[in-house]
């Protein structure tokens, strides 16, 4: 048994990033300033998009992108229950109200066919979730959005790197919300990137992530002397430092670098994994690029003796970390009591719920690393 405990999901942090924090913090510029700008540059070049506004993390992305496209209270807006909370949640905390679809039950990302069903007059917006980086097929969205006249915010928390017909994510429809939190493909420790090729959307989310100050407020303590500026919307405090983007800068340069890394990965254990009790994850469908952000496997439990639970639990005794992406937002008691859900509602996302684990997964894991994980999980359903 392995006699350190392995997480999950964790960062690689070298020397370029330290070097680069210690640079900011001594440059005395440690809050929203140069190096956000340079942040948001790099990433609407690595996106492809016009514009790429730098935010405190993802769901403040989201939070953001439903206020600047005019959602208004009862509004609903189409959310996978398959998701973390945090895409719900800002539907929520905007007034509108996140009207929940099931999800393909081996590719874990939104299904159409709910989404037609659940289509009402108040229906605005779509907010599909690239789930563990896999494309959702922007076609079909692309269809629907036309037919029923509806807006599309890319929640692109796990796929900075994903793909579709050659184009990154962010590039289509509306707006895309990122996420650089600790677990991510990329970091900042805490962050979120809003990609558009949208200029009056691009300035709402940046106007509205800081108190709704007119642009640019950020520089009114520059050396070119203070600036009166105007507040011209009830905004958040939702920017991101520049501390976090000298992370995020140094993180981005090395992309190609760690997604290598997790490809490799990602072979061995779908190789190795493969005639276990297990669903594995399907590879990337044609056409499409994966973000390999998440391994998630699903336990057969109809045909082992234990409980995935149980299984997360004997792992955890062998120093192996586990997570879970994701139970349902069906089940959690809020939505659940809220939305008066019942728990077949979205059998599919019930079926995921069940059995689903994700086993450490990134760029850090050392060949050693991944021969534990397989070692321990061949032990546990030996
Ligand atoms: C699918 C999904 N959406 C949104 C978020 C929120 O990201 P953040 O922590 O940057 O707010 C997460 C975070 O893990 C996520 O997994």
């Amino acid at each position: 048994m392995r006699s350190n405990y392995l997480v999950f999901g964790s960062p690689i942090i070298e020397d370029e990033e330290i070097n680069s924090v210690i640079s900011t913090l001594k440059s005395k510029w440690i809050g929203t300033g140069p190096k956000v700008n340079q942040f948001e540059k790099m990433f609407s070049e690595y996106i492809g998009t016009k514009h790429a506004v730098a935010v405190s993390s993802c769901t403040a992305g989201l939070h953001l992108s439903v206020i600047a496209l005019g959602i208004k209270p009862g509004d609903e807006i189409i959310v996978p229950a398959m998701t973390f909370a945090a895409t719900a949640n800002a539907v929520i905390h905007a007034n509108a109200i996140p009207v929940l679809t099931d999800v393909d039950k081996w590719n874990m990302t939104i299904d159409f066919d709910d989404i037609e069903r659940k289509i009402t007059e108040k229906t605005k917006a779509i907010i599909p979730v690239h789930f563990a980086g896999r494309a959702v097929d922007i076609k079909k969205l692309n269809s629907l959005a036309e037919i029923y006249n509806l807006k599309i915010i890319h929640d692109t928390a796990h796929a900075v790197e994903t793909e579709y017909e050659g184009k990154k994510i962010g590039c289509y429809n509306d707006l895309s919300s990122y996420s650089f939190y600790v677990t991510k493909n990329i970091t900042s420790i805490e962050g979120g990137m809003v990609t558009t090729n949208n200029e009056e959307l691009a300035n709402k989310i940046k106007i509205n992530a800081l108190h709704g100050m007119s642009q640019d407020a950020w520089k009114r303590f520059s050396d070119n002397g203070y600036k009166h500026y105007q507040v011209i919307f009830p905004g958040f405090k939702y920017n991101m430092t520049d501390v976090q983007a000298a992370i995020g800068i140094e993180q981005l340069k090395k992309i190609d670098r760690f997604a290598k890394r997790r490809k490799e990965v990602w072979d061995h254990y779908r190789n190795e994994l493969k005639d276990m009790p297990l669903f594995l994850p399907p590879n990337e469908q044609p056409g499409t690029k994966h973000a390999l952000h998440l391994f998630t496997i699903m336990l057969d439990i109809d045909n082992v003796k234990l409980t995935r639970d149980q299984l997360m639990k004997n792992l955890h005794e062998m120093n192996i970390g586990t997570g879970v992406h994701y139970i349902s937002l069906h089940l959690h008691e809020y939505y659940k009591n809220t939305f008066n859900f019942k728990e077949n509602d979205f059998p599919n996302s019930k079926f995921i719920s069940d059995r689903t684990l994700s086993i450490p997964f990134s760029a850090n894991l050392t060949d050693d690393d991944v021969e534990d994980v397989i070692y321990a999980l061949k032990s546990c359903l030996s």
